[in-house]
């Protein structure tokens, strides 16, 4: 069994993205810049905003972190994305989700500039990427695919059983496992809530990823010999061993499957900093104007 240690491949990536932009301000350039807009003080948005900012130094960007208290408006909000959308200052920018109740999240997405998109959650670079063109994809599906080929996982013609079909990370992976393309080529099955069969899908699956935040919902007997297992799982459990008073809990059973798989990525440590890594590399073709004018 190989563990895909998600977090050393991102401080490579993280390492790279510095010396890109190094030579970009060496050329006169500069550095790109991302902005986040937070609404409240939910516990697991604050860290992985805090998260962002901090890998925006590692990378050497420019980065704004904007607040609102959790009683904004909705027009408070699209005011505020409308200036960000013309500020020519900042290459990209996300809202992170969710957002309190009385805002419609999809009003918010779509008020974004899909060229400063960086999480490519606009319907724009979603239905881009999903006929393949140059597009912003979405942070999760592009950090598990960068961990693939950096792995060597095989994926042409295998079967790949995606559990969860989330518009952030279900859908859009299942896209990108179908691309005539390396990580890629691959049969998808796309299992979720309502399917009857998951088990069996699971056991015949060559590669299995699951993202559907329920933890240790993988167990070693849907898992068959020599499979690579996924975990997008990140549930916040109540813990008393950490500082934080939370752990990080994923979708897998990891001590009883890890045994039985060929790789098989942590939590924490896997796929997490991987997705903080995809939205640096979408913040650097924003700022090198690489995907849109
Ligand atoms: N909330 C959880 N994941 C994400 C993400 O990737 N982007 C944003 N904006 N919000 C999130």
């Amino acid at each position: 069994m190989q563990l895909i240690d998600g977090k050393a491949v991102s401080e490579q990536i993280k390492k790279e993205i510095a010396e890109e932009v190094a030579l970009m301000v060496a050329h006169g350039k500069r550095a790109p810049h991302l902005a986040a807009i937070l609404v409240g003080h939910d516990g697991g948005s604050e860290t992985y905003v805090a998260n962002k900012v901090k890998a925006c130094g590692v990378c050497g960007f420019k980065s704004t972190l904007i607040r609102f208290e959790d009683t904004v408006t909705e027009v408070e909000l699209l005011e505020a994305i409308d200036g960000l959308n013309k500020d020519d200052s900042v290459d990209g920018f996300i809202v992170q989700l969710p957002l309190p109740k009385h805002i419609d999240e999809q009003k918010i997405i779509e008020a974004i500039d899909y060229r400063k998109d960086v999480d490519g959650f606009h319907p724009i670079n979603v239905g881009r990427a999903s006929i393949g063109l140059p597009a912003f994809l979405s942070a999760t599906p592009a950090g598990i695919i960068e961990l693939l080929r950096r792995y060597n996982v095989e994926t042409r013609g295998k079967h790949v059983v995606v559990i969860g079909r989330s518009n952030i990370v279900g859908k859009p992976l299942a896209n990108l496992l179908m691309r005539k393309d390396y990580p890629g080529d691959a049969t998808v099955t796309v299992v979720h809530s309502r399917s009857t069969d998951i088990r069996e899908q699971c056991l015949s699956a060559d590669i299995i990823v699951c993202a559907l935040g329920k933890p240790h919902f993988l167990t070693a007997d849907m898992v068959r010999e020599g499979a690579a297992v996924i975990d997008v799982g990140t549930t916040r459990v109540p813990s008393t061993l950490t500082k934080s008073g939370f752990k990080l809990t994923g979708d897998v059973d990891f001590d009883n499957v890890a045994p039985k798989c060929s790789f098989i990525t942590p939590v924490p440590g896997g796929v997490g900093p991987m997705t903080i890594v995809s939205l640096m590399k979408n913040t650097l073709l924003a700022g090198s104007k690489a995907i849109y004018k």
